[in-house]
């Protein structure tokens, strides 16, 4: 298996994932595409030795030829997984199907409580107790694919913006290797609006726990 990660700003999940390639805990990166050129998360792959491919959206009449043309690069660089790290587009059928039930994205809040920008401050906005992130499947939708994995981090009274997005930002480079390793292990599929397990959770040890909070 090979993966594939689109990203379009600073890159600490990539960095998160191409760790974990290194330690072979999840399958080689062969790509890396970004839709912003100057990204540091381009910076990031390229330090690693990972290709990278820019596919400027300004150069396309509409979103659905962005696709195809980000969904082709995936495609020659033989990726079958993709995962979305931070990737500020919404995606449409053109990059969907062709990786269907095979592209991830991970999110900083617990799903479907606050998608889209800014989700600790909409969180903290809401003076919600608990927080954190969840890794799911990507549809057309603004973050509300089947949820394969959430963590929960506690939001304390005195926290901001940024250091309830920091606290969860440890969780999510926790959660997404460990997601990427479940589906290319094939043990979690989607299944309609649901993920489901191929066997059960209860028997996976330490990083493989899709519980919050619970590791051994
Ligand atoms: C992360 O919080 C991720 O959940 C969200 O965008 C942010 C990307 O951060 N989708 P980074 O580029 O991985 O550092």
């Amino acid at each position: 298996m090979r993966i594939g990660v689109l990203v379009s700003g600073r890159g600490s999940n990539l960095a998160a994932i191409l760790e974990a390639a290194a330690r072979g805990v999840v399958p080689e990166v062969a790509l890396v595409v970004s839709n912003v050129a100057t990204c540091p998360a381009l910076e990031i792959a390229r330090r690693a030795g990972v290709a990278t491919r820019v596919v400027d959206p300004a150069v396309f009449a509409v979103r659905p030829d962005h696709d195809r043309a980000v969904a082709a690069a995936l495609g020659a660089a033989r990726v079958d997984l993709v995962c979305l790290a931070g990737y500020v587009r919404l995606i449409g059928a053109p990059l969907i199907e062709p990786f269907a039930g095979r592209i991830l994205n991970v999110h900083p809040s617990l799903l479907p409580a606050f998608p889209g920008l800014h989700a600790p401050k909409q969180a903290l906005d809401r003076g919600v107790r608990i927080a954190g992130c969840t890794v799911h499947f990507v549809d057309a939708g603004m973050d509300s694919g089947p949820i394969i994995a959430q963590a929960a981090v506690p939001v304390l009274p005195e926290d901001s913006e940024e250091s309830l997005a920091a606290r969860i930002l440890v969780e999510e480079h926790r959660l997404f290797p460990a997601a990427i390793r479940w589906i290319a292990d094939g043990r979690v599929r989607q299944e309609g609006r649901r993920a489901v397990w191929t066997d059960s959770p209860r028997t996976a040890g330490a990083l493989e726990s899709p519980t919050p909070g619970v590791r051994s």
